[in-house]
């Protein structure tokens, strides 16, 4: 259960992260915790104070837009298990999607992205130095939720989540616009952006509901392999979906000269001239429409969306083998079906 564990590569039948499967909604899924979850709601609408109007409504804006609310339901069907005392949960469940909120603000000023979730970004309407400062005012209450779930562990958890949030970013950073990064690099870049959050959040909602630690340990291994399949889904969507079904442009990646799994896979059997095409996307030199359409086509044309897939797949499983052993509650229902979701999902 090592933090950074590269999956092995499992071969089977999945073309796409979208099988053909039916698969459940998310509300479904989350029925065991929906409780908590509208709570969740509730608390993060309290959290829009600010005086200024154009401030607030924004604020309110982006709160309400909200996302897919995973890691707070990770957080309650962690719980779930054992001592589900919603008092506890529920701001500690709203300090992680706070902070999430929070590094996203950031994240997008930083990016200069236009639209996230299909709206305007908090960048797009103010200006750079104010939207850090909403940013900053978001994760100052998210810090201050993660004091009320009774447990010093568990807002250290959330505190170190922050760091390696913080370092991955800078080190994301550093790192692009070079093709010098390798693929244990992007799994570690991953874990720091992405599955580090889903592991603090389930670490959390385990270690608050007094849960034994072997099972603590379960839960945030599998919290952190849903995060790591979560992550690889989206860097597929980016290369592979439309920006109106993931609410934000696609090839971002490309553009931003991030490499991701997918970009990875396609560079091993491209020709020096499709590799040198994709350098100079990457490096900054020709970042035309034109150009990054031409490198998105040669990777849909590639098996590297499939062979994505297959990771993505097999994170999944390991989070599933994860808590096999766990008490037969309709939550553990839930986690492995939120598993399938997450390398289902076309959102
Ligand atoms: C999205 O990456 C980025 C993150 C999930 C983390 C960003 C973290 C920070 C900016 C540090 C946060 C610090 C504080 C104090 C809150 P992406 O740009 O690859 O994904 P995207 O396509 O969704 O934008
Ligand atoms: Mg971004």
């Amino acid at each position: 259960m090592g933090a950074l564990q590269r999956p092995c590569l499992t071969a089977n039948n999945m073309t796409s992260p979208s099988v053909s499967q039916k698969s459940l909604t998310l509300k479904q899924i989350f029925a065991p915790v929906a409780d908590g979850i509208s709570s969740i709601d509730e608390a993060l609408r309290g959290i829009a104070t600010l005086d200024y109007p154009i401030v607030r409504g924004s604020v309110e804006a982006i709160i309400a837009a909200g996302g897919k609310r995973l890691r707070p339901a990770i957080l309650f069907l962690c719980a779930r298990f054992y001592n589900y005392d919603l008092e506890k949960l529920v701001p500690m469940a709203a300090a992680i999607e706070l902070l999430h909120t929070a590094s996203l603000v950031h994240d997008d000023t930083i990016d200069n992205a236009l639209v996230r979730r299909g709206l305007p970004t908090l960048n797009s309407i103010l200006d750079e130095g104010t939207t850090v400062l909403v940013g900053d005012f978001l994760f100052a209450k998210s810090a201050v939720l993660s004091t009320m779930g009774g447990k010093m562990r568990a807002t250290r958890i959330f505190a170190e989540s922050l760091v390696t949030i913080s370092e991955g970013e800078i080190e994301q950073k550093f790192s692009s616009h070079h093709m010098t990064a390798t693929v244990d690099q992007y799994y570690k870049r991953i874990y720091s952006k992405t599955a580090v959050l889903f592991a603090g959040a389930g670490e959390i909602g385990a270690v608050v509901a007094d849960a034994p630690e072997d099972a603590i340990q379960r839960l945030r291994f599998y919290s952190k392999q849903i995060g790591m399949a979560f992550q690889v889904v989206d860097d597929i969507l980016d290369v592979q979906s439309t920006a109106e079904r993931i609410g934000k442009p696609t090839g971002g990646d490309l553009r931003q000269g991030t490499v991701t799994l997918p970009t990875f896979f396609y560079l091993e059997n491209a020709t020096q001239a499709e590799q040198d095409d994709l350098i100079r996307v990457i490096e900054g030199v020709d970042r035309s429409d034109a150009a990054v359409n031409q490198v998105l086509a040669r990777i849909n044309a590639s098996d590297a969306v499939t062979r994505a897939a297959d990771v993505a797949r097999s994170f999944v499983e390991e989070a599933k083998a994860a808590i096999a052993d766990l008490p037969d509650v309709p939550a553990r229902r839930s986690l492995l079906d939120l598993a399938d979701f997450v390398i289902q999902r076309e959102y």
